[in-house]
């Protein structure tokens, strides 16, 4: 007997990213199309925990699938690790009727779902919304395509005055401790080097290329820095490194920060959170809980939450060999 679910609350959680509004448009309507209740949860499990909830009906959504951010807001909650957290938020959504839970966040969003999950069997579906595309269980997750496209547009204009000076610029990124951002626009933006945490280039071979860039006749070059690169120095100190090392070059350093998180969300994205939300809804309805929806070989497939949250997401070698040819 499918246990009876009558209204499913949405959350948004951890660092936000574009495709979250158009994700909460996608379950507040296909709960509408299915006849059940939505409530919006503010501020993930601190709103849970407050019981900061607001009705969502298939209007409530109207003109937010091309906005960035998230109308839910999002935070991370200290008090939703305790115990007493936990308990207060399942009070707050059994007062309010609530029946399941979509999660719309990263993989610490998912530990906390996966906690509530056990300690009360509330049923908890996710959907991977960060842009750090560092979910085990899909190849894209919402917001990393928004956030490629924005980080390229950005590096081509680093480039213009990269040329117009002979200089070296040093582009950090975003991915907290993964280089897929840094590695694909790397390459679509063509930068002469790519520093990733999966691959540690070292400082000698990152001068070696540098010198090669040079004598092939490169005046100016782009070096695009993962955030969580361990080459044991920051964008900063590898300037000066690269200016004690080879004064001939003339460096600078841009560490594009929060702006690789908003923006309108791509087609792709918007396309991705539709499918995604309307999966996640569904599968709550056929009585399945601990999932993550998510796209593999362009099919919304299911992953058990725990494999999402344990998972690894391997950087592709085929783009680290592309990527070396590119810098020929
Ligand atoms: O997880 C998304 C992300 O943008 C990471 O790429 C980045 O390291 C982190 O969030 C920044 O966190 P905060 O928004 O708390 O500064």
């Amino acid at each position: 007997m499918l246990p009876k679910i009558n209204k499913i609350g949405v959350l948004t959680s951890g660092g936000d990213s574009p495709g979250m509004n158009a994700a909460i448009r996608s379950v507040v309507r296909t709960c509408a199309f299915h006849s059940i209740e939505c409530i919006g949860i503010y501020r993930g499990y601190q709103g849970m925990i407050e019981g900061d909830f607001k009705e969502m009906g298939p209007r409530s959504v109207n003109n937010i699938v091309n906005k960035g951010g998230t109308i839910l807001k999002s935070a991370r909650s200290k008090e939703f690790m305790t115990a007493e957290g936990r308990k207060k938020a399942f009070d707050n959504l059994k007062k309010a009727g609530v029946d399941a839970l979509v999660v719309i966040g990263g993989d610490g969003s998912f530990t906390g779902a996966e906690v509530f999950n056990k300690e009360y069997g509330f049923p908890v579906m996710g959907i991977p919304g960060t842009i750090d595309n560092d979910i085990f269980g899909t190849s894209h997750t919402l917001g990393y395509d928004t956030a490629l496209n924005t980080v390229v547009e950005v590096i081509d204009k680093i480039r213009d005055t990269a040329i117009s000076h002979n200089r070296l610029f040093f582009v950090e990124v975003m991915g907290r401790d993964a280089g897929h951002i840094a590695l694909n626009t790397g390459i679509g933006a063509g930068a002469e080097e790519i520093l990733i945490p999966e691959e540690d280039l070292g400082l000698e071979r990152l001068l070696e290329s540098l010198k090669k860039s040079k004598e092939s006749g490169k005046s100016s070059s782009i070096v695009v820095v993962a955030e969580g690169d361990k080459i044991g120095k920051t964008v900063f100190e590898l300037k000066d490194y690269v200016e004690e090392n080879m004064p001939e070059y003339d460096v600078r350093v841009s560490v594009l920060g929060h702006m690789q998180r908003g923006g309108s969300p791509s087609c792709f994205d918007r396309v991705l959170a539709s499918r995604l939300g309307v999966k996640a809804v569904e599968s709550i309805l056929e009585g399945k809980s601990n999932f993550m929806v998510g796209l593999l070989n362009d099919k919304v497939a299911l992953t058990p939450l725990e494999q999402a949250i344990k998972g690894h997401t391997e950087i592709d070698k085929e783009l680290l060999r592309v990527s070396d040819i590119m810098s020929t």
